[in-house]
């Protein structure tokens, strides 16, 4: 489930996936789903202008946005989009757009709140990707970014007993499974430095994915129990999961000017897009369904209500 596209960083492809039902349906996943929420629910602010979420998958947790103005879902998978349009579709507030995080559609400074969750694990190049998060970012905004740990109990236990080859201690990410990354907390720390994001808070989560205690304890039981150890956790995280709140450092940003959106100019789309091709910000609106660069004349079309940056014509 790979491919390769522009410039020339792995992707993983969940075109054609069922994510949701393989996954997160019926698949004893209410703990990790819960724990997740309760953690976000402290860290997103409830209410803004514009929030997007990357990698949002088929909108798992987009009900958390609902104070928003205007909520962006953004995914490589087309497939996954659909399946968040069918359920939030509905709603005007919503925008869906498919494309890279590589190579992110947005126009500077463009974003209030950016959420990623479950995707850095999938990450080939994080530096890169964290560099396009940050130049989206203004001076208000904030981003609340997931990564899998590295350094967690079960893999120190595992690497204690001699049952595992990799040293969770070691700095490097582990790339367990093709496309599939765990991180330690100071390697990320470095990446949020070296790209010019400054760490606000750090949450761990999942402290108790273990089956047994699924299987015995209570989802609902299991997150009041978590709720009080992920501050603490996060100081030195030895759970399966991190979650960072971070902003952009004032040196960092990539405009003196603010680009940042008002009630006023929310639906306006060349504002709050830009041409991934040639990452300028030329982008006109011919009609509903479609956006023309006027510097590379590249058009980006609408179809289904998701936003193609990913096979523009
Ligand atoms: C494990 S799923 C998580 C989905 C959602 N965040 C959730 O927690 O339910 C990972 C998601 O990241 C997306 N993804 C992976 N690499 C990406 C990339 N380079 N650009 C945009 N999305 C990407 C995948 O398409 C997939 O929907």
């Amino acid at each position: 489930m790979n491919s390769q596209v522009k410039p020339d960083i792995p992707v993983i492809d969940y075109e054609g996936s069922n994510y949701q039902t393989d996954f997160w349906v019926g698949k004893g996943r209410d703990y990790e789903d819960q724990a997740e929420r309760m953690v976000l629910d402290r860290l997103v602010p409830q209410k803004g202008t514009r929030v997007a979420e990357i990698g949002a998958g088929f909108g798992r947790l987009a009900d958390l946005y609902l104070g928003y103005e205007q909520i962006i879902l953004f995914d490589y998978s087309r497939t996954l989009l659909q399946e968040a349009v069918e359920r939030w579709g509905a709603d005007p507030r919503f925008i869906f757009a498919a494309g890279n995080i590589y190579q992110l559609p947005f126009a500077d400074a463009a974003l209030d709140t950016l959420v990623m969750v479950r995707v850095m694990h999938h990450l080939a190049n994080v530096e890169t990707a964290l560099a396009q998060i940050r130049r989206v970012l203004h001076a208000e905004s904030c981003a609340i970014l997931e990564y899998a740990n590295k350094r967690n109990l079960k893999s120190l236990l595992r690497w204690y007993v001699g049952r595992q080859s990799w040293s969770p201690n070691s700095f490097d990410p582990v790339e367990f499974v093709e496309l599939n990354f765990d991180f330690h907390p100071r390697w990320m720390d470095e990446c949020f430095q070296k790209v010019g994001l400054h760490k606000e808070e750090q949450l761990a989560v999942s402290h108790f994915r273990m089956p047994l205690l699924k299987k015995t304890i209570s989802p609902h039981l299991l997150v009041q129990f978590e709720q009080i150890l992920v501050k603490p956790g996060g100081i030195f995280p030895l759970a399966p999961s991190v979650f960072v709140k971070v902003h952009a450092q004032q040196e960092a940003l990539p405009n003196a000017q603010d680009n940042r959106v008002n009630s006023h100019s929310i639906n306006d789309l060349t504002q709050l897009f830009r041409c991934p091709q040639c990452e300028t910000e030329s982008l006109t609106q011919e009609s509903d369904s479609c956006l023309h660069c006027k510097n590379c004349h590249t058009r980006y079309l609408r179809k289904n209500k998701i936003w193609d940056f990913k096979n523009p014509q």
